[in-house]
């Protein structure tokens, strides 16, 4: 049976629930690792997206936060985060004055892999009398954005540092390709050989005399062993605050935050449940999801505005009102579904907090 969920009683379903013991409890452990690294954490703002949350990680140590998007940048420097690095390339005329515009304002860095665009930014901040910061975006591996390390990251390192209105600050390389792998030997390998693509190619810049500052990148999946080859001078870690149940699988040592609250609307058969939470409500990006504490109980499929859940055993006396929780596969593509975030603590609720930077995907 589900364990008693005081706090369901005060609120509607679905509706996004937040442990607050957990994420406070999982922002200071993930702060306290960096306590003796030269690396430093600038958390990811796009699997929270939630400004009370991105202000604990401030003050616990974070040196900035990291955004996806402009509209999440700017909801982050309007909502007084003082640094911010958009690790994104940022195209077009329209985004662009929007960049330049809050670098007035704010300490605004972004990721850039085109000389043309380099040369774009430049000449946008010179127009608007702004500086941006610029990482130039190495693909260590992911197969996602980024140049070539080497030769080819050396290039634009050169040409970002001709333009003015550029700070050229450093390099970025996310290893996404690794984050997710089960942990061992042979991901810590894989992780190291990414990374020293980032250290000989910020030597390789260094040669040419330009200051190659910041080497930013790294996530949950991959941060023990990225902030600890003195390679890295920030961490873009996110999902470690919130959890979700695919990365508790290969980062046992954050807590589970984050969850759906659903209501049990219909019994129709012996091995069946009905939740009221469908795909508009949690995602089924990597999997269905898991349900907290109700043995024998497993989603075995979202519709619309469905939960299926197989039920067996004690799971059999779900019956119809019943709470459970679920947590989702993934945090970042559930919580940008919700308009506010209920934040419990000892079982009762305590907060309600928007999710501030809901569909900022611009
Ligand atoms: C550029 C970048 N940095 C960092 C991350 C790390 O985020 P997480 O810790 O949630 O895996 C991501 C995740 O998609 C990313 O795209």
């Amino acid at each position: 049976m589900p364990k008693r969920l005081p706090f369901s009683r005060e609120l509607d379903t679905p509706c996004l629930v937040i442990d607050l013991d957990a994420l406070e409890a999982n922002i200071r452990s993930m702060q306290s690792f960096f306590s003796d690294k030269t690396a430093r954490l600038r958390p990811h703002f796009k699997t929270h997206k939630c400004l009370p949350i991105a202000h604990k990680q401030i003050a616990a140590g974070a040196k900035g936060i990291t955004a996806a998007k402009v509209s999440e940048a700017e909801v982050l420097a309007w909502g007084g985060i003082k640094d911010v690095l958009i690790a994104n390339q940022i195209v077009g005329e329209a985004k662009i004055r929007r960049l330049v515009g809050l670098a007035r304002h704010t300490s605004v860095t972004v990721a850039v892999d085109s000389a043309d665009n380099a040369r774009e930014l430049a000449a946008a901040a010179r127009a608007a009398g702004a500086t941006l910061g610029v990482l130039v975006e190495v693909d260590i591996g992911m197969g996602r954005c980024g140049v070539k390390p080497g030769r080819d990251a050396v290039e634009l390192a050169r040409i970002v540092n001709s333009q003015r209105g550029l700070a050229f600050r450093g390099l970025q390389g996310y290893e996404g390709h690794l984050v997710l792998r089960e942990p061992g030997a042979e991901k810590d390998r894989l992780t190291v050989e990414a990374i020293r693509l980032l250290a000989r190619t910020k030597r390789a810049i260094e040669n040419e005399g330009l200051c190659c500052e910041e080497i930013s990148g790294g996530g949950t999946g991959t941060y023990r062993v990225a902030a600890s080859e003195g390679v890295m001078t920030e961490i873009q870690a996110g999902s470690y605050a919130t959890m979700d149940a695919r990365y508790a699988k290969v980062t046992p040592e954050f807590a589970k935050a984050l969850f759906v609250l659903v209501t049990i609307i219909s019994r129709p058969k012996k091995g069946l449940a009905i939740g009221d939470a469908g795909l508009k409500s949690i995602t089924s990006e990597f999997g269905m999801g898991e349900v907290e504490g109700v043995k024998g109980a497993a989603v075995d499929r979202l519709s619309e505005e469905h939960t299926l859940i197989r039920v067996k055993g004690e799971a059999e006396k779900l019956a119809v009102g019943d709470r459970i929780l679920v947590t989702p596969s993934h945090g970042c593509t559930t919580i940008n579904l919700y308009d506010k975030a209920c934040g419990v603590r000892k079982g009762y609720v305590e907060c309600s907090w928007r999710i501030d930077g809901r569909g900022k995907s611009q």
